[in-house]
């Protein structure tokens, strides 16, 4: 039985990837979950999870040798799927340090344990060890705003903002381990994720939730940026894909061709809560285009990013399958359906989950 070690996979992207996987495969893989869980990783995401035979939960700190070390030695891991980063750009313009700490030092603390399990005394692996580094399509930075620029997998890297330079490092140490010690790595660059269980700081959830909640929706500058929005289970199938037919050391950018500004995003948002609200539903009082509200732009804004996703389209396939018009209504859907999950995320009574739920353990 194949096993997996998934980082971070308590936060938006790793819990989604996580269910993906235990739908597609079942019982013929195993999964080990490490996450801190800080403010953004809620095990809540997991429960439908967390009595399988095949996955374990262990808290632990990315940026923590010996914890991980540890894991590695306890267990054979196959495959390495390095989601848990610090993630989001505002707070990294506020706080960067940490950002440094987990995505740079951390990443090199994953690198350094995977390589220590892995590497032969004659500098060979073992066929079928593989660590997958999810990263962004920040690190390339902004495009023009010209609908025929995009960004591929040979173009330059040039972060601004702190979250995004710290992704960079990460992916430049990725690459230096594959260069130096021919280790078993491939890197995914992907656009802007949304779907279930994102933490409602991020702009979909946010815009979301204040709309129900009858509160402005602040939207950055003149609201004209542009994102490549892709549903987060259309990712999930590409970095699977990735593990299972990506040929070792290749970058491959992940991104649906979706690329909308955010005002529109936002407008989308609205419409779509209309058609979701019932009809005698009191929000449908407020939920209009007049809680539109411009605020100050963030500091160092990218303008456009829009990936070609030619690369993993022409070797694996890999196609989005889930269209925005579908994939907003089903996201709008579940936040709709799913408001203890919003109101433990809002009033941070997730984090008093994991004392209850593991108590003891
Ligand atoms: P998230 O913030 O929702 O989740 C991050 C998870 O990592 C959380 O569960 C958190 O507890 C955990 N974590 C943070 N620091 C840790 C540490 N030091 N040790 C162990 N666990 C730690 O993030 P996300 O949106 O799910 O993003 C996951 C990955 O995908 C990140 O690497 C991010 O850069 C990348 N990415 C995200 C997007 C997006 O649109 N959200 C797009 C492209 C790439
Ligand atoms: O492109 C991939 C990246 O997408 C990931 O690497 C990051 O981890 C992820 O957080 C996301 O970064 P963004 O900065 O693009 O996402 P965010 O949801 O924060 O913002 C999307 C856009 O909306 C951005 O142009 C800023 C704007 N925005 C955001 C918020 C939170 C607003 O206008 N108002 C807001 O309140």
């Amino acid at each position: 039985m194949r096993t997996y070690l998934v980082t971070g996979g308590a936060g938006f992207i790793g819990s989604n990837y996580i269910h993906y996987m235990f739908r597609k495969y079942g019982d013929e893989i195993r999964i080990i979950n490490v996450d801190v869980l800080t403010y953004a990783g809620n095990l809540e995401n997991l429960r439908a999870v967390e009595g399988r035979d095949n996955y374990t939960f262990v808290r632990a700190n990315i940026c923590d040798r010996e914890a991980i070390e540890k894991i590695f030695a306890d267990n054979e891991i196959d495959r390495v799927v390095h989601f848990a980063a610090e993630s989001h750009v505002d707070r990294s313009i506020v706080n960067p340090g940490v950002f440094v700490e987990t995505n740079v030092l951390g990443t090199a603390t994953m690198l350094n344990a995977a390589r220590k399990a892995w590497e032969r005394p004659d500098g060979t692996y073992p066929e079928g060890k593989k660590f997958l580094h999810v990263s962004t399509d920040e690190v390339y930075g902004s495009l023009p705003d010209d609908d025929n620029a995009f960004f591929y997998e040979t173009t330059p890297y040039q972060p601004h903002s702190p979250y995004s330079a710290s992704k960079a490092g990460s992916d430049m140490l990725v690459k230096a381990y594959m260069d130096t010690y021919h280790f078993p790595a491939n890197i995914t660059n992907c656009s802007n994720n949304y779907g279930p269980y994102q933490f409602p700081e991020k702009m979909i959830p946010l815009m979301i939730h204040n709309a129900l909640e009858g509160k402005k929706l602040p939207v950055y500058g003149d609201g004209m940026n542009v994102r490549d929005w892709l549903y987060v289970e259309d990712h999930a199938k590409a970095i699977d894909l990735v593990q299972e037919k990506g040929r070792l050391f290749e970058t491959y950018n992940i991104g649906g061709h979706n690329e909308k500004r955010n005002i529109e995003i936002v407008k989308i948002i609205l419409a779509t809560l209309r058609e979701v609200l019932p009809e005698n539903d009191p929000r449908r009082a407020h939920v209009n285009e007049d809680l539109i509200t411009f605020v100050e732009d963030r500091k160092g804004h990218d303008r456009r990013y829009a990936i070609a996703p030619d690369k993993i389209k022409a070797e694996l396939g890999w196609e989005p399958e889930t269209m925005f018009a579908e994939g907003i209504k089903k996201t709008i859907r579940w936040y709709f359906e799913s408001e203890e999950w919003m109101a433990h995320a809002t009033s941070g009574a997730y984090q008093e989950y994991y004392e209850k739920m593991y108590a003891g353990r």
